[in-house]
This record gives C-alpha cells, sequence and structure tokens, in this order.
C-alpha cells in the first residue's frame, strides 16, 4: 500500500513543493489550505486529497486527523509546515502580534501534533516533520519573535522524539535558511511608531541578506526526513545559509561564532566570517 503523508499549509513555498514531491514518488497526500479559493490548488496530481484547515483552531484537530486518515485509510507522515512571519524591532511589536504568532507556529503545530500522536503511538509507527528555521539556532534581529517561535519548535520537536522512542515514532525538525517564498510578501509587520528608530539598522542588517533559494531544495530535505528511516536524527538544515551556518559554528565554537555573527549583524562582518560563510554556496544538507 502507499503511504500517506499530510502536509499544512500548501498554497505555496515549501508547502505546494513538498506535495507536488511526495506525490511524484507515489505518495498519497492530505494537503491542507485555508482559503477556500486554494482547494484545486493540487487539482492537477493524482492521490491528493485537499481540505481546509487553519491550524489556530485547536478544537478542529481531532476532527481533522479522523478525516485526514479516513481519506487514505491511515497517514504514516505528518508535516507541520504553516507558518507565517513576523517581523521589526521587539519595541514597536504589539504583544497581540507576538501572541499571534506563537499561536500560528507553535501552539497551532503542537495541538496538530497531538491530535496524531495517539494515532502513530497506536500504530507504532510515525514520523512527524516540523519545519523550525535557521534563526532558531541564533535570534536574528527585527524578527526575533519570529526566532523565539521557531526555537520552541526545534525544542519541542527534540523532546518529542525521545518521548516517543518507544512506540516507533520519530519527531524532526527542519532548519531552512532564507527562501524566496510567497511568506515575505505576507510579513505582518510591527506597526509601532518607534520602529523608525531602528530604521537604519534594520536597513544595514536585510541589506546583507540574500535572496533566497528556491522552496525545492527544502521539500527535497523534508522527503529525505520522511524517509530515510533515521528515527533518532532530528536535525536538517537546509538552503545555503542553512548549510553553512552550522559549519562555521562548528569550526569556530558556540562564543566565537556568537561574536562573529553580531559583529557581522550589526554590520562589522571579519573577513573571516565573510570567507567562512562562502563555503556554503552549495545547496545541500549539511548533517552535523
Ligand atoms: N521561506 C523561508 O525563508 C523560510 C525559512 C525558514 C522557515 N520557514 C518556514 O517554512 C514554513 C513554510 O513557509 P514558506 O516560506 O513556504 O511560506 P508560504 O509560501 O507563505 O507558506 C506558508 C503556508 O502556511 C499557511 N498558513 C499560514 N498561517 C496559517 C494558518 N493559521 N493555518 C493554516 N495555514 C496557514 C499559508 O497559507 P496562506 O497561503 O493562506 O497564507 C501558506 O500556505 C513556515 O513555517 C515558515 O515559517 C520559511
Amino acid at each position: 500500500m502507499n503511504r500517506t503523508v499530510v502536509i499544512t499549509g500548501t498554497a505555496s513555498g515549501f508547502g505546494l513543493d513538498s506535495v507536488r514531491l511526495f506525490a511524484s514518488h507515489g505518495w498519497n497526500v492530505v494537503a491542507t489550505v485555508r482559503k477556500e479559493k486554494d482547494l484545486n490548488v493540487h487539482d492537477a496530481l493524482p492521490n491528493v486529497k485537499t481540505l481546509l484547515l487553519d491550524v489556530n483552531d485547536e478544537e478542529a484537530d481531532a476532527a481533522f486527523a479522523e478525516q485526514a486518515v479516513a481519506q487514505f485509510g491511515g497517514v504514516d507522515v505528518l508535516v507541520n509546515n504553516a507558518g507565517y512571519y513576523h517581523m521589526g524591532p521587539v519595541e514597536a511589536g504589539s504583544m497581540q502580534q507576538f501572541h499571534d504568532q506563537f499561536q500560528t507556529n507553535v501552539f497551532g503545530l503542537m495541538a496538530l501534533t497531538k491530535a496524531f500522536l495517539p494515532i502513530f503511538r497506536e500504530q507504532r509507527s510515525g514520523v512527524i516533520i516540523n519545519i523550525s528555521s535557521i534563526s532558531a539556532d541564533q535570534g536574528y534581529p527585527y524578527t526575533a519573535v519570529y526566532a523565539a517561535s521557531k526555537a520552541a519548535v526545534a525544542a519541542f520537536t527534540e523532546g518529542l522524539n525521545v518521548e516517543m522512542a518507544d512506540f516507533g515514532v520519530s519527531a524532526k525538525a527542519i532548519f531552512p535558511g532564507a527562501h524566496a517564498t510567497r511568506i515575505f510578501t505576507k510579513i505582518d509587520q510591527a506597526a509601532g511608531g518607534v520602529a523608525a528608530h531602528y530604521q537604519d539598522a534594520m536597513m544595514r542588517f536585510f541589506g546583507n541578506q540574500g535572496t533566497g533559494t528556491s522552496p525545492a531544495v527544502t521539500a527535497q530535505a523534508i522527503y529525505e526526513a520522511a524517509t530515510d528511516q533515521k528515527i533518532g536524527k532530528v536535525r536538517y538544515y537546509t538552503g545555503p545559509d542553512g548549510v553553512a551556518i552550522p559549519r562555521v559554528k562548528q569550526l569556530l565554537g558556540a562564543d566565537w561564532y556568537w561574536e562573529e555573527f553580531r559583529n557581522a549583524a550589526t554590520g562589522n562582518p571579519s573577513d573571516l566570517w565573510k570567507s567562512l560563510v562562502k563555503q556554503g554556496d552549495e545547496p545541500v544538507e549539511f548533517a552535523l
């Protein structure tokens, strides 16, 4: 029997490319979108059922898990991909924006995971793949709240990986670097007027960031995490910067890395930093 994957947030980006990749390998796919207008986005693909799900609606998760299982008679992999990007200086964001960011990126992910855990535990198999971010490993400026939400996802995934070990169930996290997806066209901006005080520093920081690589690179890593049968492997780094950063951190050690990162982020990258980061141009996964 073909295996079945559930993927959230599939109207664009990593989710869309993952649906296409899993389907091309013969998987059954339960793909979720949150807008009715996107329900036909996968119509051309065989063995893909598209369902509506807003991950903020925690009450809906139990019924959704049942519905997902009913589509193809079981679920083998859950990919918690849905998320969005809150950006701006901490001082300028509202507490409501911070709560909303955690609601979608963290609590929505936890709640959907909880809905699938009894299914995976009882069948004594299953892989949960959570999309974190390279910014989980060291908080990026002007996206500190987003980075904190992704750090929560990373820690949650590591703890869960061990908790589920006795049941043959694995939890893994993907740490993508910057990818060119629609997420950057839907940024939730910190709107407080004090943001003006940070404008120059923000321009300096974001002006040095790359444009981002193709989301297909990370879809490939998600597929690898689903199929490599490395039950204890949690961390998958993807994209040029996602590959380079752990490598640089290994070479320099955590404290020295932080000093170099901070200098680079405040507009004074050292020559050493520039040469080390440059080594990461190949879009391949870097295993720690
Ligand atoms: N792009 C990057 O550089 C990058 C780097 C690291 C991590 N990530 C993470 O990767 C994941 C996918 O992002 P992406 O870059 O592929 O962006 P994307 O194209 O915007 O895809 C995100 C998807 O999540 C959906 N979504 C957002 N809030 C939702 C909610 N409350 N309920 C259900 N679905 C929701 C979006 O739906 P709508 O289409 O309706 O908005 C969209 O389909 C996110 O978790 C993101 O944080 C992205």
